[in-house]
């Protein structure tokens, strides 16, 4: 809503976005290299299914397997990728130990010397434990002893040996140190990292440094098997995927949350151009002609318009990528630049879309619990006891639907027992609910998923369907909640009537001419289809049952923090 963020956000910034995608994209191949053996695009996961059935869970096991395994490997090394010549860390469990040499290269958590010998914990991100290099003194060569010297917490390690079952009780299998070599020394006295804990808090100060703590590479593990996993999803079922545009012109959502871009020089205001008057007269607004696109320009807040163009060219698609909003918040749920899933759907209603979102996810959070075990476990000990019992809830229970009227119902019988407890007890037909609204009926009421569809025109965005059952007064619009997180997914079926469209763009006070080639859908050829965003941070924040969003990315954009 905020208007007061309006900022100069050059073109850079999208360059950095997407090289950060392509950072991401190279984990998802390391572990799941499903570009590479994806073949065939059957319908295995038909997109019209009757979800809400009982036999949810296994139909979502069912998919999941049969498309999976397929369009995914998750052995060791099955991808002829060319990497650096060396065992990743989980990959050592499985590796054959016939006492050949292997490699590892990765950074030392802590190292402990005793008489004979010294023990060296190295991390190299692929998994949570690392692995443990026995060094003994009188097996190794000079150099190794020397090199022994300059290992300190944090510094770059190459470690050969053969890989041996270990005797300590803590691992399967660690090295046998026949040689070990400081690739990169780790002053111990700056190094911000020390072997104790630090706060979330602390390490979001420093994010350049905190993908090497458990947490954080935890987190990206995640992140990473869920973005692939979603990919695997739409890719199975048929969809396009679509990249729309970063830089727009038009406010999807008409909440004016946008970043302007620019070139003009804001540093050099009284050098600003000025629009004239038709008499040729200086007015105080700026003339965006002389600005880079001649004419005002936005960082997106949605991709849905134009994945709209081409789901009422393609059919079934789906665009995946960075949103940003000058949200002026400071909550654990907002970021102000963000990635949304947003699949569209042609010749599809509000039954189709909640329907596919349920699907998606359950296929999502099951692909998870398989291939993140041990990241799982780690958030299940130190960040929430009820992790594995949720997300096995989310792929085994048929997610709730109530309308918005019965949502309104059961808080207003709630709140009435003690207002005193409510931060906004007024709650009525018309009333945008507040998280803590979300998160009572998803934690409270329903204890799992819940849709909550057919809410009041007066609260939700223009492109939304005018719902004919509902005496005129709701869209067909739906959100679902979630646990621990409130609303994760929003979306409607879209205004597919050209008359109706233009009488809410105009009501709405929007400029019809911005949405020319939007309407153009509306008059050549116009399907009902349906669409839904889905946050992928907040995603991640519920699949790994962290409080703060600002876990869920690598660097995160929130009101005065634009650091690295
Ligand atoms: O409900 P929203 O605003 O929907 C749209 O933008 C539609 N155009 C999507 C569509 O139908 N294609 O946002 C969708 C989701 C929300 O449910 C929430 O999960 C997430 O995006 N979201 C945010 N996540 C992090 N930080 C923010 N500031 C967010 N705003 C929305």
């Amino acid at each position: 809503m905020s208007r007061s963020f309006p900022a100069l956000f050059l073109i850079i910034i999208t360059t950095m976005s997407w090289g950060h995608l392509r950072r991401g994209q190279v984990m998802a191949f390391r572990s799941t290299p499903f570009l590479s053996r994806a073949s065939g695009r059957g319908r295995a996961v038909p997109r019209l299914a009757d979800t809400s059935s009982p036999r949810q869970a296994s139909v979502a096991r069912t998919l999941y397997h049969t498309s999976w395994t397929r369009l995914f490997s998750t052995a060791a090394t099955p991808t002829g990728i060319t990497v650096a010549p060396r065992i990743k860390t989980v990959d050592a469990v499985n590796a054959a130990t016939d006492g050949a040499p292997v490699t590892i290269k990765g950074w030392v958590r802590t190292l402990r010397k005793q008489k004979t010998l010294a023990f060296v914990e190295v991390n190299d991100g692929s998994n949570l434990a690392g692995i443990q290099c026995v060094v003994p003194f009188d097996a190794v060569d000079e150099t190794t002893l020397k090199e022994l010297d300059k290992v300190t917490t944090g510094c770059a390690v190459e470690v050969t040996g053969p890989l041996v079952t270990s005797q300590g009780g803590k691992q399967a299998v660690e090295v046998q140190a026949l040689t070990l070599r400081v690739v990169g020394a780790c002053p111990a006295e700056s190094y911000p990292l020390a072997k104790k804990r630090h706060s979330l808090e602390y390490l979001r100060s420093i994010a350049h440094l905190r993908p090497r703590t458990n947490t954080v590479a935890a987190v990206a593990r995640v992140r990473s098997q869920l973005a692939g996993a979603i990919h695997a999803f739409f890719q199975k079922a048929g969809f396009v995927y679509v990249q729309t545009p970063l830089i727009t012109a038009s406010d999807c959502e008409g909440a004016g949350e946008l970043f302007r871009v620019t070139t003009l020089d804001l540093d050099k205001v009284s050098q600003l151009p000025l629009a004239k008057t038709q008499q040729g007269k200086s007015t105080d607004q700026v003339d965006y002609k002389e600005d880079f696109f001649g004419k005002p320009a936005y960082l997106t807040v949605s991709g849905q318009l134009g994945a709209e163009t081409h789901a009422c060219a393609l059919g079934d698609v789906y665009t995946f990528g960075p949103t940003f909003r000058a949200e002026n918040s400071q909550t654990s749920r907002h970021l102000a630049e963000f990635h949304m899933l947003e699949p569209e759907m042609a010749f599809a209603d509000l039954q189709t879309a909640m329907n596919n979102a349920e699907q998606m996810l359950k296929f999502v959070v099951a692909h998870v619990l398989e291939t993140a075990p041990e990241d799982l476990e780690f958030f299940q000990k130190f960040y929430d006891k009820g992790l594995h019992k949720r997300l096995e809830k989310l792929v085994q229970q048929p997610f709730a639907r109530i309308s918005y009227r019965e949502a309104v119902g059961f808080l207003q019988e709630e709140i009435a027992k003690d207002p005193s407890k409510w931060q906004f007890p007024d709650v009525e037909f018309g009333t945008d609910l507040a998280t803590e609204h979300e998160r009572w009926l998803a934690e409270t009421k329903f204890e799992s998923a819940v849709f909550v569809y057919n809410y009041p025109k007066s609260i939700k965005a223009f492109y939304m369907r005018d719902n004919d059952e509902d005496g005129g007064e709701t869209v067909n619009a739906m959100d679902l909640l979630v646990p621990g997180v409130g609303e994760l997914v929003g979306g409607s079926q879209r205004e597919e009537r050209l008359d109706v469209l233009e009488q809410k763009i105009a009501e709405l006070g929007l400029n019809k001419e911005d949405y020319w080639w939007y309407l153009d859908l509306r008059r050549f050829g116009s399907v009902p289809h349906a669409g839904y965003g889905l946050g992928f941070e907040r995603l991640v924040t519920y699949v790994c049952g962290i409080e703060n969003i600002r876990e869920a990315i690598a660097f995160p954009r929130y009101p005065g923090n634009a650091e690295f």
